[in-house]
C-alpha cells in the first residue's frame, strides 16, 4: 500500500461541519492529510504526521475538496460562438439553439464524440473538478442517446439520460409519440449506460405531464430524478421535481414563494448555474432567498456549447458571490459538498478519513481567493483518487 503526504497545509478546508472554524466549511489550519489507497486516511497537526512513501509540501496554501460539478453536458459536436454573439448584440435565449447541436452530433462519430468528452473533462480537472456529471440529450434517437451515454460512462459514474431535453425536429408535430419512444425504446436502450434521468420542463420543451411521465419511466426502471426547471420562466417544474424526490432541481433561475417552501421542506437541492445566466445575458437566480429558506443549495458550471461554454467552476463560484448574493464560505460548500448532496454521494465534496483523496491545492492562502481573484488560474495541483494529475 502506498502512502502520501500532503504537509504544510496552511488552510484545509474540510467541510466537516463541527470539525473547525469558517461553518460550513469546517477550516482546519496548520495540518497534514494522509493518503492511502485513493482515500483520505489521517488528517491531524503537520507535527504529528506519520511517515508517508511520498510527500507533497503545501508550503501554507489552502487544500480543498475538489469540485464536484453536478451539472455538465460534454457529449456533443459543434460550438454556437455565433449564436452567443447574436445574443451578446440583444438576440434572447430561447432554447432554440439544442436543435443544432443535434445535427451537429449526430453527424459526429464516436471517436469525435469521445475526444470532446476527454478534452472538456481534462479542462474541467486542470481547474479542479475531480467529481463530474455527464448528461446526453443531443442525440435524441435511440441510438444516438444510447452512444452518447455510453461514451459519458467512460469519463464519469454519473451519467444522465436527457432524451427530453427537446422534441426533435422530426417529431415536432406529434410530441407525444417522442414522449412514448423516450418512455419505450430509447430508455430501454439508455438504462444500461444512465444513473440519473432528467427532463427539460420549460415552455417551449416539455411540459408537466410529460416531463411527469418521462419521470416516471426512469424511476420505474432505477433510475434517480433531477430537473431542468425554472430556467426561462415560472413553471411548474421545480416543485415536480420536489413531488417525485428528485436529488437536483437545477437552473431555478425563477420561482414563486411557493416553489422555495416546497424545496426547504425537502431533501432536493436546488442546483444553481450562473455559467447559464452570463451566457444568455439574463437575471440571476436568488441563492439568498434560497439559502436563508435553507434549501441545501448546489453550484455547477451547466457546461454546453449553447447557454453556458464554460467548464470552470471558480468562474461559477466568483460569479456567484459577485451576483447572487452568496458568501465565498457559501459558494465554494456549493461547488463541493453541495455538488455532492446533488449526486447523493458521500465519498466526495468533503476531506476526512475514508472520503476519496479528491482535492486542490491553491496557489493562494485562503479559499477567499477563488472569488477575489476572479479569472486568475489559481489551482496549483490537483489528486483525483490520490493521484496527482498534470499541473496546469
Ligand atoms: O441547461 N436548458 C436546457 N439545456 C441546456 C442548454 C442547452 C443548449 O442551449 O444547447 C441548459 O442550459
Ligand atoms: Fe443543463
Amino acid at each position: 500500500m502506498s502512502s502520501l503526504l500532503v504537509d504544510d497545509i496552511g488552510e484545509l478546508v474540510t467541510n466537516s461541519a463541527g470539525e473547525g472554524a469558517g461553518e460550513p466549511l469546517g477550516i482546519r489550519r496548520d495540518v497534514a492529510l494522509l493518503v492511502e489507497d485513493g482515500r483520505v486516511t489521517w488528517i491531524g497537526p503537520a507535527r504529528d504526521a506519520p511517515a508517508a512513501d511520498r510527500r507533497i509540501d503545501a508550503q501554507g496554501a489552502a487544500v480543498l475538496p475538489g469540485f464536484v460539478d453536478s451539472h455538465a453536458h460534454l457529449v456533443f459536436a459543434g460550438d454556437r460562438a455565433a449564436e452567443f454573439a447574436a445574443r451578446m448584440a440583444g438576440e434572447p435565449y430561447t432554447g432554440g439553439g439544442i436543435r443544432t447541436t443535434v445535427g451537429a452530433t449526430r453527424a459526429a462519430s464516436d471517436d469525435e464524440l469521445r475526444a470532446t468528452v476527454r478534452r472538456l473533462r481534462a479542462e474541467a480537472m486542470r481547474q479542479g473538478t475531480t467529481a463530474i456529471e455527464i448528461k446526453s440529450g443531443y442525440g435524441l434517437t435511440v441510438a444516438d442517446e444510447a452512444r452518447s451515454l455510453r461514451i459519458a460512462a467512460e469519463f464519469t459514474d454519473d451519467t444522465t439520460f436527457l432524451g427530453a431535453h427537446v422534441v426533435p425536429a422530426e417529431y415536432a408535430d406529434r410530441p407525444d409519440d417522442y414522449v412514448g419512444m423516450v418512455c419505450g425504446p430509447m430508455l430501454a436502450a439508455a438504462a444500461p449506460y444512465a444513473r440519473w434521468i432528467d427532463v427539460f420542463c420549460e415552455r417551449g420543451a416539455f411540459d408537466v405531464d410529460h416531463a411527469r411521465a418521462i419521470l416516471a419511466c426512469g424511476q420505474a426502471v432505477g433510475l434517480g430524478v433531477r430537473v431542468h426547471a425554472n430556467q426561462l420562466g415560472p413553471g411548474p417544474g421545480v416543485r415536480l421535481g420536489v413531488e417525485l424526490g428528485a436529488a437536483s432541481v437545477d437552473h431555478c433561475t425563477h420561482l414563486t414563494d411557493a416553489d422555495v417552501d416546497a424545496l426547504a421542506g425537502s431533501p432536493t437541492v436546488a442546483t444553481l448555474l450562473p455559467g447559464a445566466e452570463f451566457s444568455t445575458r439574463s437575471p440571476y437566480p436568488d441563492a439568498r432567498r434560497l439559502l436563508d429558506a435553507g434549501v441545501t443549495v448546489a453550484l455547477a458550471t451547466d457546461c454546453n456549447p449553447g447557454s453556458s461554454y464554460t467548464s470552470s467552476m471558480p468562474f461559477c463560484i466568483a460569479l456567484a458571490v459577485r451576483e447572487m448574493r452568496m458568501t465565498p464560505a457559501e459558494a465554494v460548500w456549493a461547488a463541493t459538498a453541495g455538488g455532492a448532496a446533488a449526486l447523493r454521494r458521500d465519498d466526495v465534496g468533503r476531506l476526512r478519513p475514508g472520503a476519496r483523496a479528491d482535492l486542490m491545492i491553491l496557489d493562494a492562502p485562503s479559499h477567499l481567493h477563488l472569488a477575489y481573484r476572479p479569472g486568475v488560474p489559481l489551482i496549483r495541483q490537483v489528486l483525483h483518487n490520490g493521484v496527482p494529475q498534470c499541473r496546469p
